[in-house]
Formats: C-alpha cells, structure tokens, sequence
C-alpha cells in the first residue's frame, strides 16, 4: 500500500464509484455518499474505505463531513470533487430553486467541503470533474454549464491566490456512460410538461439523455485521466476526455457570433431530421 490519502465525493456511483474502487487497493479513500443506502455498499468495496455522508443541498451535512475527515486524518493527498447533478430546461421557463439546486450542488458544495480540508491539504492536489457542458455551448441545460464554468472559475482562481503548493486540476469529459443521464430523466421530466413551447425540445433532451446512458464511453476513460492527473508532478490545469469535449474547447475558441450559428444550425438539423 502506498500510504495516499484520498478524499472522493460523488463515490458511490459511475465515475466516483469507479475510481474509488482502482484507488482503494492501494491507499485510504474517505468516500462521499448521499444516500444512506450506499454505506455498506462502499464499505463492501474494501476496507480501505471509510464513507461519509454529505448531500450538498444541505449545508449542515457539509460541516459533518469536514468535521468527520479532519478528526480522522491528518493530511489528504488529492481531493477529488465529483458529485453533481444535471438541470435542464429553456431559460425562461426554469424554476429558480432549482437553478439554485444545481449551484448547490456543483459548486456551492464544492468550495464549502474543500474550505474544510484546506488546512490539511497542504500540498496536495484538488482534481474537479468538471465537464466538456463548462465551454457553454449546449441550450437547455444552461444551469449545468454555467455551474461546470463556475466551478472551474472559482477553482482557477483558488489555485491563483492559495499560497500553498496546491495543485489543481479540471478534467472535462465528454459523454460518459453512467446513472447520470438516468437520474436527470427522473430529476428534471416532471417539469417538462409546463414548458408547452418546448415541448418537442425537452422530448429530444430525455431521448437523448437514453442515448448517452448506452453509447457514452466507459468511466474508465475518466478514471484513466484522473489517475494520470494525480500521479504526475506538474499535471496540466485542465484535461478534456473523449472526441466530443476536444471539439467542444475547439468550438468554444470562436467567436460567440460563429458558434451561436453553428448551435443553432444544429438545432435546426435535429428538428427536420425529427
Ligand atoms: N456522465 C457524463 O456524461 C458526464 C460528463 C461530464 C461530466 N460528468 C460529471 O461527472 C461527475 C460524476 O457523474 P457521473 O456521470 O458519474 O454520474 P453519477 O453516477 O450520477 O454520479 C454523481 C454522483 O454525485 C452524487 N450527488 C448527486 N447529488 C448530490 C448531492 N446533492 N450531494 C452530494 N452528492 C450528490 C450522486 O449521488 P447519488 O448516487 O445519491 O445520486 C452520485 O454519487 C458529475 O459531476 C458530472 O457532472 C459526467
């Protein structure tokens, strides 16, 4: 055993759930779950494991899980940020509590928990699992990419200030084949009925959510990168996983005029090809 220190939120499922299993053969992973029900199944996982419980929409849950990792280490090696959640709809018609959900969850839940473990992160490394939506070209689901951007914002910026040897890395995958797409069916269609002008929109959403769930690459595309990330000395700021979130960065270098003209042709595409 190597003797590392992981912190990894988002754990118990898809690319969490994946990395924790490759990272607690060798080393200490305190896991983060939000479903109580997940607890023995991490624990089940190896017993290099210690779960903890944190759901970011509730504040409280966040201080207990600061409190529960200071009192049993002493040092984390790499903190690994990926828990997170998807909102979708038109802009005009989404609902703010939700907006703030997405915020909650992808960034506010974030910055808090790492707050917490700075004085134990000395010179380690933060890997954020942002995603390729962070270039902000995708319509409908605007929340999400405006909480991947501002994450990566917020992060940047830390490693900018901090005057430690932090360092800190964004990976941007793709699509990846997990319960993601799924739950964001489940989250967000029971609002769908009351975005009348959309409808034909949001129905493309959810078939293509299904898509995603099949034909995603595997999360071991995304485990790879993080692992990479962690074991060298100087990674890169930023890596993007999968074809579709390289030509996302390419796309998002052009003027905002051009890439407005090539979404919407897009758009327009999809909708006569049905
Ligand atoms: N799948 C993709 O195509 C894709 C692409 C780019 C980026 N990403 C990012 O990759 C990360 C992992 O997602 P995934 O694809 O592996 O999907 P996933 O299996 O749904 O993993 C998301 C994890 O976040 C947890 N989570 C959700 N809401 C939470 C909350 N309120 N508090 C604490 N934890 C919460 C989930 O817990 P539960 O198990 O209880 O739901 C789950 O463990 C996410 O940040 C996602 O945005 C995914």
């Amino acid at each position: 055993m190597s003797g590392k220190t992981y912190v990894v939120t988002g754990s118990a499922s898809g690319i969490g759930k994946a990395l924790i299993t490759e990272l607690s053969k060798d080393n200490i992973v305190f896991a983060g779950y939000r479903n109580p029900i997940h607890e023995s199944e991490l624990k089940n996982i190896s017993s290099n494991i210690y779960p903890f419980y944190v759901d970011y929409s509730l504040p409280e849950t966040i201080k207990q899980a600061g409190e529960y990792i200071l009192s049993k280490c002493t040092k984390i090696d790499t903190l690994v940020n990926i828990a997170g959640c998807v909102v979708a709809g038109p802009v005009e018609n989404l609902n703010i509590e939700e907006i703030r959900r997405q915020f909650d969850v992808n960034v506010f839940g974030h910055i808090e928990l790492t707050q917490k473990l700075m004085p134990i992160l000395e010179d380690g490394k933060i890997i954020n699992v942002s995603s390729m939506a962070s270039y902000g070209i995708f319509p409908f689901i605007s929340p999400y990419c405006a909480s991947k951007k501002c994450l990566d914002i917020f992060f940047n910026t830390l490693l900018l200030e901090n005057k430690k040897n932090l360092k800190i890395v964004s990976i941007k995958p793709g699509v990846i084949a997990t319960p993601l797409w799924g739950k964001s069916i489940d989250e967000n269609s029971k609002y769908f009925d009351n975005y009348g002008d959309y409808s034909s929109e949001m129905k493309y959403l959810i078939s293509n959510a299904q898509k995603n769930a099949k034909n995603g690459l595997p999360v071991s595309k995304v485990v790879n990168v993080i692992l990479k990330a962690d074991r060298l000395k100087n990674p890169k700021t930023s890596y993007t996983v999968g074809l579709d979130a390289f030509f996302a960065r390419m796309i998002s270098k052009l003027p905002q005029s051009w890439i407005n003209g090539i979404i919407k042709l897009g758009m327009k595409i999809k909708r006569v090809m049905g």
